[in-house]
């Protein structure tokens, strides 16, 4: 009998799919899809200069805001499944447009959307429905925020309200810092998405990421993992994207994880069904465990980056029909995700400058041994003129590897970088600190 055939439970065809998005994130889902026998064809928009390489992959340089356009192309190609990769077009409703010419979409509606794009509006949804959060004020003005910063407790974390690549939180040292970053934000630093700043208490505590897949009633649970934001070893200097991941994490428990599901994913989800907002894609909580119990910092409508592409070479051959069965509200809830008992890890290689300022265009040079244990995404990258695959990005590729343990993981995956190189390559040598045993700078 074939096997791929009984997991794949399709009640249409799959076989043609679309990923919209240029990152890491995006290349990890293609290679995750492409490893099921009945997908043919797999198309990125635009993709960037590794995914074109990925078996059945393809990039495909179309605007997705041409929307006569984006719809030709879609109908011609006969495409099954479209997944939404980043948080811009979800936030601008793309997810909705291509809902509304019939077509099967991974990721939410813009309503939905909106528990990553206004963060005000966030904590409002979870104020309502009772899950865990720091204590927040919402200002919009110079005069309310010296009123709350200097009767608040002290420190508090200053945030603009709407999409700002991740650099829009601030943790000031003096009460007259948070004050002037407020005043900054409000008078435009960030255009329309500083309009609103939210102030809000500092907790403390390991911070994780969750997933759930949701069909816009019921969900099931990637495996958990932790990113490391900072720029530098140690979690010292700027925030970032982040720089790297580990999966799963050995941070919970079950119980603790049956904590999280009864006082934070459940709530969450019967939240968006009672304001009748159908969602459909993946839901990220970001937690800070702290002492009183797990708290939400933020939720993300998308895959993080680059906890996807640490948690992707774990999943079955069947992840994609998992993402089908959310596409098109038919998740049972019990599914089976996992092919792997292996444990994952990823260290990002990023130009120098990178969170600020940095150059790019600089060729990439691959020498190391390959491995089914072993994937290079690329994140930033484009091919030049003549063929070169070239840095273009701040963040430029997710070195991953598997092993039994953490340990074997990230040796592995430093011994990999040891042979890439490009001018001004840069990854912190301590990304898995947490769950790896011994390891030396000097031998990375
Ligand atoms: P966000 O973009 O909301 O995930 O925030 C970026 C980072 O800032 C988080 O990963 C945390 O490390 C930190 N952060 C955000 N909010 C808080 C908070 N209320 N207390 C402590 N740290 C926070
Ligand atoms: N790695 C964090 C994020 O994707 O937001």
């Amino acid at each position: 009998m074939n096997t791929n055939l009984m997991k794949n439970e399709v009640y249409e065809k799959l076989e043609n799919i679309v990923i919209i998005g240029n990152g890491g994130r995006e290349n990890s889902l293609a290679w995750a899809i492409q490893k099921n026998k009945l997908i043919k064809n797999i198309y990125l928009v635009p993709g960037n200069g590794g995914s074109g390489k990925i078996n059945k992959c393809q990039n495909l340089h179309i605007d997705y805001e041409n929307k006569n356009l984006l719809i030709q192309t879609l109908n011609s190609l006969e495409i099954d499944l479209i997944i939404i990769g980043p948080e811009i077009p979800l936030a601008k409703g793309l997810g909705d447009f291509l809902r509304s010419n019939d077509f099967y979409v991974f990721g939410p509606n813009s309503d939905g959307a909106k528990l990553e794009s206004s963060k005000s509006w966030a904590k409002s949804f979870m104020s309502e429905a009772n899950i865990p959060t720091a204590k927040f004020w919402k200002v919009s003005s110079v005069e309310e925020s010296k009123k709350i910063i200097s009767t608040a407790p002290f420190p508090l974390v200053v945030k603009a309200d709407g999409l700002a690549s991740g650099k829009g939180v601030f943790i000031p040292e003096t009460h007259q810092d948070t004050l002037k970053i407020t005043k900054e934000i409000i008078n435009g630093k960030f255009g329309e998405s500083g309009k609103i700043v939210l102030l809000e208490e500092k907790i403390e505590g390991p911070e994780i990421s969750i997933f759930a897949l949701c069909d816009g009633k019921k969900y099931i649970l990637l495996p958990s993992a932790q990113d490391h934001k900072r720029i530098e070893e140690n979690d010292k200097g700027l925030n970032t994207g982040g720089m790297g991941a580990y999966s799963p994490t050995p941070l919970l428990s079950k119980s603790e994880l049956s904590i999280i599901r009864k006082a934070i994913i459940e709530p969450t989800i019967n939240e968006l069904i009672k304001r009748n907002i159908e969602y459909k894609g993946v839901l990220y909580f970001g937690l800070m465990i702290t002492k009183s119990g797990p708290k939400v910092i933020e939720y993300n409508c998308r895959f993080g980056d680059p906890e996807c592409q640490t948690i992707m070479p774990l999943m079955d051959t069947n992840f994609v029909n998992i993402l089908y069965k959310c596409a098109t509200g038919n998740l049972k809830g019990d599914e089976q995700l996992l092919s792997s008992s292996k444990v994952s890890g990823c260290v990002i290689a990023s130009s120098k400058g990178y969170p600020e300022d940095y150059d790019v265009g600089f060729p990439i040079t691959f020498n190391y041994d390959e491995s089914e244990d072993v994937q290079i995404f690329h994140s930033g990258t484009s091919v030049n003129k003549k063929g070169k695959i070239i840095s273009d990005g701040g963040r430029v590729l997710s070195i991953v590897c598997q092993g039994k343990d953490f340990d074997s993981a990230f040796n592995m995956a430093y011994k990999v970088l040891k042979g890439i190189n490009f001018d001004g390559i840069y990854y912190r040598r301590d990304i898995g600190h947490q769950v790896r045993k011994s390891y030396s700078y000097e031998d990375l």
